[in-house]
């Protein structure tokens, strides 16, 4: 059997963004994070709203385990609702971030006030959001949030749609899909 597509030059790429528990709570942030998203020619490719259970948080914030923040991070983590999105873009991992602005929001509000830290973020927990650092973080972060996504299917079913075009928005959905779905390739 070939080996499936994994990414590379010139296709999209995958990240994972959470929006965490302090946007959420307020609908107009949370709506003002995803027209973010949508502005900057992001393509959500999957979303799910959920409550994190605690052994998960733990699990994916296991890096930082034994840092002074880590048990806070992942109270609150698990405190209310998240989102989570699959985005693709080109460049997702870089221009996600970028649009999130840095973590710290005294920082973020100084160098980058109309980030989304910047413009939302309450304090360094509390941020508003969170997006994969590499590529290898974001296979790892997508498969424990979309355990049925399989990244090699939809480099071969979905990804050439979306990267070519044309693409729309499915409003209901929320996540974009090609006009002419790659999936019958
Ligand atoms: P993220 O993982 O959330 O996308 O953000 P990041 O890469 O910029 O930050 P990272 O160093 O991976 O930290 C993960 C989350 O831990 C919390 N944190 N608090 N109080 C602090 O000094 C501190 N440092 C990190 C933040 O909520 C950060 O998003
Ligand atoms: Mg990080």
């Amino acid at each position: 059997m070939a080996a499936l597509a994994r990414g590379g030059p010139g296709l999209l790429q995958l990240t994972l963004a959470l929006i965490k528990p302090d946007a959420v709570a307020h609908p107009l942030i949370l709506e003002a994070i995803h027209q973010q998203i949508l502005s900057n020619q992001l393509l959500i490719v999957r979303m799910r709203d959920l409550v994190w259970r605690r052994e998960d948080c733990q699990q994916f914030y296991q890096e930082h385990k034994g840092r002074f923040f880590y048990q806070r991070l992942v109270e609150f983590m698990a405190s209310g609702p998240i989102r989570a999105y699959i985005l693709a873009h080109k460049d997702a991992i870089q221009l996600w971030r970028t649009l999130m602005g840095p973590t710290k929001v005294f920082r973020a509000r100084h160098v980058a006030p109309d980030s989304i830290r910047g413009s939302f973020g309450l304090t360094d927990t509390r941020n508003t959001t969170h997006g994969s650092d590499s590529a290898v973080s974001a296979r790892r972060e997508i498969a424990a949030f979309f355990p049925d996504f399989s990244e090699g299917r939809w480099y071969q079913e979905e990804e050439p749609g979306l990267r070519c075009g044309p693409v729309y928005y499915d409003v209901e959905g929320g996540v974009h899909c090609a006009a002419t779905s790659g999936a019958s390739l």
